[in-house]
């Protein structure tokens, strides 16, 4: 086996902004128009190969959240692995270790954003040099959500999680990501969406500080919050949390929750704003997060 030393991937926390759900397709899934952005905390998976002629892959959990994935042949990271293998003829043979740090049915990416890591990983790992784009095709066959994962940057997400467009110019983002414990299942949450919504008027200009960010994501929505909150009604007291402080400029659902996000005008008030509700509601899960503008190009 040749390529990157380094055997541990991020799998950073998918953040929806806004989600839009347009279109209900004819096998079921449904098209959306997402900005995302990725948090710089995640889970991490590592990877140890085997060593001489050793054959097999085997998978280990830690950290606060292993309790809560299965680490059979369903764990999208060893799917995503017998995937790799499958189409690279890379031999992947090993012990895959996930250090699951953030919550389990979150809304903040999870088994999609480990999967994601792990094609990544690999590709670094076994030398294979396979391109974004490649990565991103074997991801859409893993889950609509782990092409977006592969690509880990700011991005405009369209059709069932396909169609990415690189969204450039987002200030400095402060966040406080807030998660009341409860797993809630995506079927779930699409199958109690009411209705669809309006589509997007005017593209994405995300020209100008955080409040003016804020003041622009106002008009829009996660169309799967109200179905999430039918789902778990714990979901509305976090928002009703967020938007008592009194500097929070948005506070909002990611994807599917249960987890939700405040938007403020800039880390140091994220900061003071995770302190309050950490005292406030200790069970919750709370993290302040920097997200930093995405200057690198493709
Ligand atoms: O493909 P993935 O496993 O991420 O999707 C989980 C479920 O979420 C799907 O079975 C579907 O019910 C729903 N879904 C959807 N439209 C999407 C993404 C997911 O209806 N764009």
């Amino acid at each position: 086996m040749t390529g990157d030393a380094s055997r541990s991937e991020l799998a950073p926390a998918k953040i929806n902004l806004d989600l839009l759900v347009t279109a209900r397709r004819l096998d079921g899934y449904h098209e959306l128009d997402s900005l995302v952005v990725f948090a710089p905390l995640g889970d991490l998976v590592s990877f140890a190969p085997a060593e001489g002629s050793g054959f097999g892959l085997t998978l280990e959990a830690a950290g606060p959240f292993a309790g809560q994935v299965p680490l059979d042949r369903d764990n999208l990271v060893l799917k995503a692995a017998d995937l790799f293998a499958a189409r690279t003829g890379a031999v992947v043979a090993g012990r895959i270790m996930l250090d699951k740090r953030l919550p389990v049915g979150a809304g903040l990416g999870g088994g999609s954003a480990d999967a994601a890591a792990t094609l990544r990983l690999l590709n670094r790992v076994c030398g294979t040099r396979l391109g974004n784009a490649r990565l991103r095709e074997l991801g859409a066959e893993l889950g609509a959500d782990v092409p977006v994962c592969v690509y880990g940057r700011p991005v405009r997400m369209r059709g069932i999680g396909e169609r990415l467009d690189p969204v450039r110019g987002l200030p400095t983002l402060g966040l406080v990501l807030v998660n009341p414990g409860v797993h809630v299942a995506t079927p779930a949450v699409f199958r109690a969406l009411g209705g669809l919504g309006e589509e997007r008027h005017g593209g994405i200009h995300p020209q100008g500080g955080p409040l003016v960010l804020a003041q622009y994501l106002a008009e829009s929505r996660n169309d799967l919050e109200p179905p999430a909150i039918a789902v778990a009604p714990v979901i509305a007291k976090v928002l009703q949390s967020l938007r008592t402080i009194e500097d929070c400029a948005l506070a909002r659902m990611s994807g599917s929750g249960s987890t939700c996000f405040g938007l403020f005008a800039g880390p140091d008030r994220a900061e003071r704003a995770a302190a309050i509700l950490r005292q406030a509601v200790p069970a919750w899960w709370v993290q302040a997060v920097t997200i930093e503008p995405d200057l690198v190009e493709p």
